[in-house]
């Protein structure tokens, strides 16, 4: 399966892009950055290191700098860290950003593989809404979407009411849901259920020092947080949507028509609409068997 992961890493942004990278059935074909867990510079930067770290040799684009219509913002540090990777000090790749805008890598690698090639974008959508406004045909051109993003039941996890993601672009991800184009969104009500706790990194790190330990090595802040409010361990967020996109089986998943809330104190939520073509949204999940799958790719390709 090709894929090309819309990124903003950020913590679980790289265990989602080091899972793809070591999946014998995934073909990672580019990475694009966003803003969101940190300015988009900081993206782009940590998604080079991730290509060097996984040995790849694929496109990294550098995409929007803050959202459609929202005034730009300032990512708090104390979730994935002032440079994206924990405590981790900031990455020094070598390898540069191609010269294309994230849209336009989008839309050229759509349009070679017409239908082939799944989007996974797992930060703010951005990037995603700029590809459709620049190429009409994006919608049809890109095989479907499957993103990290939103909360349909659930409750937000930056608001009440809005997941991150959608929270940080709502306009864009409202776009998205009109484009016509197959999307399934992975959202807070399944991402929640599957979580890795300090003796999973530990144990990875042990079985898979190279990925593992990488890994390791920056989870402690993400998991410092999950601690704080209340989490166990810390969610499989952007990993789930990749899972997601091979392994539809361990999903339950509710066809509807969705949009977003644009404005007022609910501005970010997802809710159910009428009269839009039809998209669908994770409602239940195989917790246990995708925590297992992630922990084994990363583990058998040591
Ligand atoms: C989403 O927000 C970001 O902090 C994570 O990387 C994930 O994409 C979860 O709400
Ligand atoms: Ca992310």
């Amino acid at each position: 399966m090709k894929l090309l992961i819309d990124t903003d890493p950020g913590i679980d942004d790289a265990m989602a892009i080091i899972f793809a990278a070591r999946h014998p059935r995934i073909e990672l074909v580019g990475l694009t950055t966003v803003f969101g867990n940190v300015p988009v510079e900081i993206a782009t930067r940590n998604a080079l290191a991730l290509v060097e770290h996984c040995g790849l040799d694929i496109p990294v684009a550098q995409g929007a700098a803050h959202p459609l219509v929202l005034p730009p913002f300032t990512p708090p540090a104390h979730i994935h860290g002032a440079q994206g990777f924990g405590h981790l000090p900031a990455a020094q790749p070598i390898r540069r950003a191609v010269d294309e805008t994230a849209a336009e890598l989008m839309t050229r690698l759509a349009r070679e593989n017409p239908g082939q090639i799944t989007l996974c974008p797992i930060g703010p959508i951005t990037n995603v809404a700029e590809a459709l406004r620049l190429d009409p045909d994006f919608a049809r051109n890109i095989g479907r979407i499957v993103l990290m993003g939103g909360a349909l039941d659930a409750p937000g996890n930056i608001t009440p009411h809005a997941e991150a993601n959608t929270y940080h672009d709502p306009h864009a991800l409202e776009e998205v849901l009109g484009s016509g184009a197959e999307i399934q969104l992975i959202g807070l009500d399944v991402t929640m259920r599957a979580q890795l706790g300090a003796a999973d990194f530990h144990a990875l790190a042990e079985a898979a020092p190279h990925d593992g330990g990488f890994l390791n090595g920056m989870a402690g802040l993400y998991l410092d947080f999950y601690r704080s409010v209340g989490q166990p361990g810390c969610a499989l967020h952007d990993p789930m949507a990749v899972i997601a996109c091979l392994h539809p089986e361990l999903f339950t998943m509710e066809e509807t028509a969705m949009g977003v809330v644009l404005e007022g104190e609910e501005i970010g939520r997802i809710k159910r609409i009428e009269r839009r073509h039809r998209s669908a949204a994770a409602l239940d999940c195989d917790s246990g068997a995708i925590k297992s799958l992630f922990m084994d790719v990363i583990r058998e390709a040591a």
